[in-house]
């Protein structure tokens, strides 16, 4: 009885309609979400432009408080220069270097 019960519920969230088409989310931009989070963590104190720490020269290169662009302008050299800085465990944890290298993968192939 019980194992019946159980089975027609199951079946009914089955066929229910899903609220959210999981195949629409774009996935690129928690990426980027991720990457800008991890950044500022790490690398804000001089890369962001609203922080009486930031320094002129990291802002000419990135600057985290362009939420959405800031990325946009670096070069090559730039996701080079960030990759390199990956293997320091002081500010990176295994987690966050590999987020970033995807990140980093994808930039690069100016996926978004
Ligand atoms: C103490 C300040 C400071 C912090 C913290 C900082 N940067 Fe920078 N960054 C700079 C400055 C200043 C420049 C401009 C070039 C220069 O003077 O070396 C720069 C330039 C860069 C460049 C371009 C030139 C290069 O060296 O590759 C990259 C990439 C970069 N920073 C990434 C990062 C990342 C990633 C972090 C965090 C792990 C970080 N920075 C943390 C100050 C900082």
């Amino acid at each position: 009885m019980k194992v019946i019960a159980d089975e027609s519920i199951e079946s009914q969230v089955d066929s229910y309609p899903s609220p959210v088409n999981e195949s629409a989310v774009d996935t690129s931009l928690s990426i980027v979400g991720q990457a800008h989070a991890i950044l500022i963590n790490s690398c804000g104190s001089c890369h962001q432009n609203s922080l009486p720490t930031q320094k002129a020269g990291a802002l000419a290169v990135y600057d985290l408080d362009d939420t959405k662009n800031w990325y946009k302008e670096m070069t090559e050299e730039e996701f080079d220069g960030v990759e390199r800085r990956l293997v320091n465990r002081d500010q990176f944890t295994e987690e966050q270097a590999e987020q970033m290298l995807l990140f980093l993968e994808l930039a690069r192939s100016e996926l978004f």
